[in-house]
């Protein structure tokens, strides 16, 4: 049971700057590449210290890859795989595990791995993902809550078209087909940075793929791959967080560290709302918030390049008290609105009626007791309670602990009044 709270007093303008942490959802698929690498060490810099990072690492140390952290770095070391198992404890730590799948399938030939639990998005399906790999040769049988995964003869490359671009699915067919005999083809790929990431990182490892970033990736098999330093990109949902903080709170902030063109819509979505936002230098974002911002009418969230669902929280937090009515409409996950429940305690106006949520701005909301629901939906709440009148306390924040690190010291360095107790 987690026992620590966030207490946030609100009503104090942000000014300062935070350098954002390194990307959870590019460190993961990371750390799950590391175990096909049999010749070598892999450093990765910039890996963020977060909950889901560790639970990550310590998948590797069980199935036999040295896994250690030296300072914002993380150092790797695969030359032999020991356990093609991923136990359930450890599945259960983190959803994303199941990313795991297509590099030890690809490096061992077999892998065994608790279904991964739904999560608090609703059920999170592996279809796409298991189709995929079964075109590549896997024998894959779903028994007593595991999977049983096994390529006696290797995977073999296979032209693949994904009904949905998923994320997770590209990954794994990625982290499978470098190692496979033939060439692989996604058609219909997810196009995130964090699938660039991943096979930049995977290039300098000695494999072969083309594509990333578009909608059709081929990957050419080779025999090994070998270490290399890497350096994860930085975080473009943690960077809208923050921008989606100042927004609430309203005062000016910097964020360093940051790659803008990985934010997307998000930046020009923000300024038609009346937020001063742009880029300077090579990795800064600048944001000035004054006064009440206008609603930004519809928000649809889309696969990238649209407006990233996993900000659909943090800028349902800024339209509660923006001028007008804005209507959201959540298209990838069918549960991604349960912070609502958390953010009407606070006095604001929404209305969610299936993938809809209608949010009509009111003048101010109030702190109050909250829980936080999942990752993106708690850090909605800790956005809502900076510009809220009064205190807030916020529980379970151990899911708002898997994304961002420090949360509450980066607030507290440009002027928020939060503490851990
Ligand atoms: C990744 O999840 C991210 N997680 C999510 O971030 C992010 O919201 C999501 O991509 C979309 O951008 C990590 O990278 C660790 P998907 P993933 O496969 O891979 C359905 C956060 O807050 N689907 O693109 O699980 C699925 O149910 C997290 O950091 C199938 O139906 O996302 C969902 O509705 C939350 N069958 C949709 O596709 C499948 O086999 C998108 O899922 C796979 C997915």
């Amino acid at each position: 049971m987690d026992t620590q709270k966030l207490m946030i007093v609100g009503g104090k303008r942000i000014e300062g700057e935070i350098r954002v942490h390194g990307a959870k959802n590019s460190a993961l698929p990371l750390l799950s590449a590391a175990a096909l690498i049999a010749d070598g060490e892999c450093i990765l810099h910039n890996c963020p210290r977060l909950t889901d990072v560790d639970a990550a690492c310590r998948i590797l140390n069980h199935i036999g890859v040295k896994c250690k952290r030296d300072g914002s770095s993380v150092i790797t070391a695969a030359d032999n795989i020991t356990c093609h198992e991923v136990p359930v404890k450890l599945m259960r730590e983190m959803r994303s595990s199941i990313v795991f799948l297509g590099a030890v399938l690809g490096r061992t030939g077999q892998c065994r791995l608790s279904f991964p639990g739904g999560c608090e998005l609703g059920p999170r399906p592996i279809d796409l993902h298991i189709a995929a790999l079964r075109e590549m040769g896997a024998e894959i049988r779903e028994e007593h809550g595991y999977l049983e995964c096994s390529a006696p003869d290797g995977l073999k490359g296979a032209d693949i078209s994904l009904t949905f671009p998923s994320v997770g699915a590209t990954e794994n067919i990625i982290l499978a087909a470098v190692l496979a005999k033939g060439t692989t083809l996604i058609h219909n790929a997810a196009r995130e940075p964090e699938i660039a990431d991943l096979t930049e990182f995977l290039t300098k490892c000695g494999a072969k793929i083309k594509g990333a970033g578009s909608d059709v990736i081929t990957v050419e098999g080779v025999e090994k791959l070998h270490g290399c330093e890497h350096s994860v990109i930085p975080d473009r949902i943690a960077a809208a967080t923050y921008l989606c903080c100042a927004a609430c709170a309203g005062g000016e902030l910097v964020l360093s560290g940051v790659n803008a063109e990985h934010l997307g819509v998000v930046i020009p979505l923000m300024q038609t709302m009346g937020c001063r936002i742009y880029t300077f230098g090579r990795d800064s974002i600048y944001i000035n918030v004054r006064g009440r911002l206008k609603a930004p009418l519809t928000i649809r969230t889309m696969p990238y390049p649209g407006f990233p669902t996993d900000a659909q929280a943090l800028i349902m937090a800024a339209c509660t008290c923006a001028d007008g009515i804005t209507v959201f409409v959540e298209n990838i996950f069918e549960n991604r609105y349960r912070h609502v429940s958390e953010l009407l305690r606070m006095g604001c106006s929404i209305k969610v009626e299936g993938k809809v949520a209608i949010v009509q701005g009111v003048k101010r909301l109030s702190g109050t007791e909250l829980v936080a629901t999942d990752l993106r939906g708690g850090a909605a709440l800790v956005a809502a309670a900076l510009g809220a009148e009064g205190v807030s306390v916020i529980s379970e924040i151990h899911h708002i602990d898997r994304g961002y690190e420090n949360i509450e010291q980066a607030l507290r360095s440009v002027g928020a009044d939060i503490k851990r107790k």
